[in-house]
């Protein structure tokens, strides 16, 4: 646990929170490597029946901190954002997400490995990677047109445009959306009730939902993960970053 990531364990709900609300929870390495530790002990300890994800002060995630991919670029598959993605799609217990607000880049392709995902109906998702000359990730390529469909999976990636919740619940990316006052209760009640059922008979069935595509999504990461470290270092990576940091300054 640190600042910027804060784990709390209740009735078998172990609660992950992003801490970074002036910054809208977006992600730097250490936050990655502190969420995937948390992740591990997740599995690890017998009083931890489930794992819910969920971001401080309005937003769940800003995606990867842009000043961050320019300082600490991730390099290869040992990278911690990757080591984040891993972690997070081996996870044996059930994950679920409360999202409010912005879920840009890893802040929605995260949530196509959780098993349960609650929205705000406010929320904004994104997958803003063409747009930053980059390239799809968390084994999105793979997970997003299974869930979507070929036509709007290949819209939501290609354009990177913002889209709403209910698009994203068309889009198989969330489970619910509710209105913004009720999200916390809903996320909890939820995560409560799975925390109650049988602790082996969930995680089997995880493993049978999961399992079969298990490989195909290691496959996925590490394919995406080669262009996606080849991409950074892109002229058209670079322009898009370089332009993002500026836009307070003009
Ligand atoms: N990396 C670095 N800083 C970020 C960030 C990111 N991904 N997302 C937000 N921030 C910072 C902003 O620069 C701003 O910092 P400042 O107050 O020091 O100027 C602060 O967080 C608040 O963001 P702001 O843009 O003012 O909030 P908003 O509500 O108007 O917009 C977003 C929220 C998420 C839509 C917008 O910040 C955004 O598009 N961020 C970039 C997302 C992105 O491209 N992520 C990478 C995906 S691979």
């Amino acid at each position: 646990m640190s600042d910027t990531l804060l784990t709390q364990l209740d009735a078998g709900v172990f609660s992950v929170t992003f801490n970074r609300p002036e910054k809208k929870n977006a992600f730097t390495h250490a936050m990655y490597e502190a969420a995937t530790a948390a992740l591990l002990e997740a599995d690890r300890r017998d009083d931890v029946r489930v794992v819910l994800l969920s971001g401080a002060g309005g937003a769940f995630t800003a995606g990867n901190d842009i000043g961050d991919f320019l300082e600490h670029p991730p390099t290869g598959e040992d990278s911690a954002v990757f080591r984040y993605l891993r972690a997070l799609a081996g996870l044996a217990k059930p994950v679920l997400a409360a999202v409010e607000g912005a879920a840009v880049g890893i802040g929605t392709t995260m949530l196509l490995h959780c098993d349960y995902v609650v929205a705000g109906e406010k929320a904004r998702f994104s997958m803003p990677f063409v747009n930053l000359g980059l390239c799809a990730e968390g084994a999105s390529s793979l997970l997003l047109p299974r869930a979507a469909g070929f036509a709007l999976a290949s819209e939501l990636l290609l354009f990177g445009d913002p889209f709403d919740a209910a698009t994203a619940l068309r889009a198989g990316i969330i489970n619910k959306a509710v209105p913004e006052a009720q999200l916390k209760d809903v996320a909890l009640e939820r995560a409560r009730a799975l925390a109650q059922r049988p602790a082996q008979a969930l995680k089997v069935t995880k493993a049978l939902i999961r399992g079969p595509l298990r490989e195909q999504v290691e496959a996925a990461l590490k394919r995406e993960g080669a262009e996606f470290v080849q991409r950074l270092a892109s002229d058209e990576a670079k322009e898009a970053f370089m332009s993002f940091m500026s836009r307070g300054r003009k």
